[in-house]
């Protein structure tokens, strides 16, 4: 099993086959799907496609969303990461390394979000070289938007895709 990153309280590893479980927890819950335009999945095999989807995205790109586990007892409470989006063009970028992090519902409010997505913002920048991460969002989006701000992301513009508003958000490297 790989470990990519470990913080204070969390490690990153490769998100594996046996997350399906978890990710239920989290993609069947419309509390945590409410700001991005989909809806609740109601069985595990949707769990275990979407974890092959991104267990080729590390095949093809050496990268992808990373499991989220506490360190204390390994309990997985989500992912993020970095997924290089290749396959679709978001706001006229296309190639672009998009941070992204869904967290189930119990773990949030304890500086798990701020604590992953910082670390994954110096792993981008600093071990991997990075030239710029992007994110984007609801503008509703609250608790995301103040987590990317913390991260050093910078507002750049609102564009619209499918009828909804995003706000894009960027960092560059300045090393
Ligand atoms: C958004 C999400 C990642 C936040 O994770 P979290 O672990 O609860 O966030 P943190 O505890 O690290 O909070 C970071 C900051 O955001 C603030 N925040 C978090 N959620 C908030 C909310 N709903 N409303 C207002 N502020 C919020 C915190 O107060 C904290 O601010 P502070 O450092 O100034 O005190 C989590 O709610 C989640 O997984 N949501 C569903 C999926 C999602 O929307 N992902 C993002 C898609 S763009």
């Amino acid at each position: 099993m790989k470990i990519f990153i470990e913080t204070k309280r969390l490690i990153l590893r490769e998100l594996l086959p046996a997350d399906a479980k978890g990710m239920f927890a989290l993609d069947s819950n419309p509390n945590v799907l409410q700001y991005l335009g989909i809806q609740p999945i109601t069985t595990l095999d949707e769990c275990r496609k979407s974890i092959r989807l991104v267990r080729d995205q590390y095949e093809r790109n050496g990268i992808g969303r990373w499991a989220v586990v506490l360190k204390d007892s390994y309990e997985f409470i989500g992912w993020a990461g970095l997924k290089l989006v290749d396959e679709m063009t978001i706001n006229q970028h296309r190639n672009h390394y998009d941070l992204g992090y869904r967290f189930i519902e119990r773990f949030w409010g304890q500086g798990y979000g701020y604590e992953a997505a910082q670390s994954i913002v110096n792993y981008g920048l600093n071990h991997l070289k990075i030239p710029k991460i992007h994110a984007y969002l609801a503008p509703n989006n609250i608790g995301s938007k103040r987590i990317l701000e913390k991260c050093g992301l910078k507002f750049i513009e609102t564009f619209e895709a499918d009828g909804e508003l995003f706000d894009w958000m960027e960092i560059e490297n300045k090393k």
